[in-house]
């Protein structure tokens, strides 16, 4: 199968619970094989972002329409671990821009708990899904689209034994106020346990 193959949903498919677990399903054929994050993050963020435009009855590709979806890592992780650039990018607590389908976007977020901001963040510090159904009532919340209505972030979490760590979140937006609901966190976090668990930190 074309590997752009896994972004096309059935017709078949009409409740999010069936969207979400056949996005799941081609994720695990697209990663397997492959180990560095940069590249299944990717093919991820392309994955959903084109499943969910390809999806009528979730957002389609009109007014509802998820607007970005991808990744920021944690800087540690970054192959160049120091970064020169303003306001010393390449330190730790910061996370960077990975790889995403969308317009262009911040290029990184303060995580140190004395400078973080927004729901990337948040969600990072507090390991937590955070599902906003309007961004413009979240504190903090930072705009890199003023057309961007709601927002949902998952983190994702390398359990080790009894060990967590948080790699680096996983960030959707779109157009419509409320755009997300419990089922898609339900899905998000799923697929957020999968990528992270197929690559090598
Ligand atoms: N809104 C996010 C920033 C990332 S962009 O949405 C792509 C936040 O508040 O952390």
């Amino acid at each position: 199968m074309p590997h752009a193959d896994s972004s096309f949903v059935p017709s078949s498919i009409v409740s999010k619970a069936d969207f979400w677990d056949h996005v799941y399903t081609q994720l695990v054929a697209l990663l397997e094989g492959q180990r560095t994050w940069v590249t299944n993050l990717a093919n991820t963020s392309s994955t959903i972002y084109n499943s969910l435009l390809a999806f009528p009855a979730h957002f389609g590709d009109g007014e509802r329409a998820v607007n970005w979806c991808g990744f920021y890592v944690d800087s540690q992780f970054f192959p160049v671990p120091r970064i020169v650039m303003p306001d010393d990018v390449g330190s730790p607590s910061k996370l960077l821009l990975g790889p995403f389908c969308g317009k262009p976007a911040c290029q990184y977020i303060n995580v140190a708990p004395s400078t973080a901001r927004g729901v990337c963040a948040d969600a990072f510090i507090r390991q937590a899904t955070l599902l906003v159904p309007d961004v413009e009532a979240y504190p903090g919340h930072i705009a890199c689209d003023g057309q961007t209505k709601s927002e949902i972030v998952s983190p994702l979490i390398l359990e080790r034994g009894t060990d967590r760590l948080v790699v680096g979140v996983l960030d959707l937006d779109c157009l419509a106020l409320g755009g997300f609901t419990e089922e898609d966190k339900l899905g998000l976090e799923r697929i957020a346990a999968l990528v992270v668990n197929a690559c090598d930190w």
